[in-house]
C-alpha cells in the first residue's frame, strides 16, 4: 500500500509541531523519519496512525483518503519505545491480542490463532517462549514480542517509534537486522522513527530528515550521504545522536499519549 502525505499541519498550544509536511512512501517501502528531538517525528507518526487529526492537509493510503478514518479501522501495526506489553498476559496471549479483539465474524478460529502466534514467534525468533510472561523476558525479547503483536493483524502499514531506543547497542543492532529481515519477508510498508542517523541509514530504503515540523530532505541513504541538501543535514548526519536532544528533551517520546 502506498502512502501519500500532503501538506499536513498540526499545532499544539504554543507549538507548531508540523508545518506542512508532504512525503510519500511506495508500496512495501521501508521509510525512516530522522530528526532531532521535537522535530515532529512522533506527531507525524501519530497522524499516520489516526491518533492525531491534522489541522490541515491530507493523508492518502492505498488510494483512499484516511485523514479522518479512526485508528482502529486503519489496519495499522504500531511499536513504541516504551509500549508495555500486557503484564498479566503470556507472550502468546499478547501476540494474539489483536486477533482475539476482532468481532466474532472476522476472528480466525482458535486453532488458526494458535498457529498464527507460533508462526509469528518463529518470525521474531522467539520459538517456544509463548508461555512466558513479559517480566520473564529481556528488553530485546519484549520488543520482539511487541513486533510480533503488531504484525499479528497483518497490518497494511507498520509504524515504529524509536522501538529500540531503550536497548543497549548490541541488542539494538541485532533487532535492526531482524526488523529489516521481517520487512523483506512480509513486504509491509514501514515507517520507522529514530533520532539515530546510523540506524536510519542502515535500515531504510529512504530517509526523510525532519527539522522543526518540516521535511528538510528525503533520499536514499546514499543520496543523503553523498549529496546532503542543506548544512543542517550535513551536520545532523555527522554528529552523534546524543548531542541532538534539542528543545523537546529525551523523555519517553515513543509512549502513546493519553
Ligand atoms: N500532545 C502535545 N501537546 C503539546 N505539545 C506537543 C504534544 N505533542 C507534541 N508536542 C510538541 O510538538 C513538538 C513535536 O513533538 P514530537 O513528539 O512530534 O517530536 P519528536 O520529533 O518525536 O521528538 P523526540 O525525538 O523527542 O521524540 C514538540 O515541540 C512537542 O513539545
Ligand atoms: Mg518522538
Amino acid at each position: 500500500m502506498s502512502l501519500d502525505i500532503q501538506t499536513v499541519t498540526k499545532a499544539f498550544p504554543g507549538t507548531q509541531a508540523l508545518q506542512g509536511v508532504s512525503l510519500q512512501a511506495g508500496d512495501g517501502e521501508f521509510l525512516a523519519l530522522l530528526g532531532p528531538s521535537g522535530s515532529g517525528k512522533t506527531t507525524l507518526l501519530r497522524v499516520l496512525a489516526g491518533l492525531e487529526v491534522p489541522d490541515a492537509g491530507t493523508v492518502w493510503f492505498g488510494g483512499q483518503d484516511i485523514t479522518r478514518v479512526p485508528a482502529r479501522q486503519r489496519g495499522i501495526g504500531m511499536v513504541f519505545q516504551h509500549y508495555a506489553l500486557f503484564r498479566h498476559m503470556t507472550v502468546a496471549q499478547n501476540v494474539a491480542f489483536g486477533l482475539n479483539a476482532r468481532p466474532r465474524a472476522l476472528r480466525p478460529g482458535r486453532a488458526q490463532i494458535v498457529q498464527r502466534v507460533e508462526d509469528l514467534l518463529a518470525l521474531v525468533h522467539l520459538e517456544g517462549l509463548g508461555a512466558r510472561y513479559p517480566t520473564q523476558l529481556s528488553g530485546g525479547q519484549r520488543q520482539r514480542v511487541a513486533l510480533a503483536r503488531a504484525l499479528a493483524i497483518e497490518p497494511r502499514l507498520l509504524l515504529l517509534d524509536e522501538p529500540f531506543g531503550a536497548l543497549d547497542a548490541k541488542v539494538r543492532r541485532e533487532l535492526r537486522g531482524a526488523l529489516r529481515d521481517i520487512h523483506d519477508r512480509t513486504g509491509v510498508t514501514t515507517v520507522f522513527v529514530t533520532h539515530d542517523q546510523d540506524e536510519a541509514l542502515a535500515l531504510a530504503d529512504r530517509v526523510a530528515v525532519m527539522r522543526d515540523g518540516l521535511i528538510e530532505q528525503v533520499g536514499t541513504p546514499h543520496e543523503l550521504r553523498s549529496a546532503p541538501a542543506t548544512a543542517f543535514v550535513t551536520d545532523f548526519l555527522a554528529r552523534p545522536p546524543e548531542t541532538w536532544l534539542g528543545r523537546g528533551g529525551d523523555g519517553p517520546e515513543g509512549s502513546p499519549r493519553p
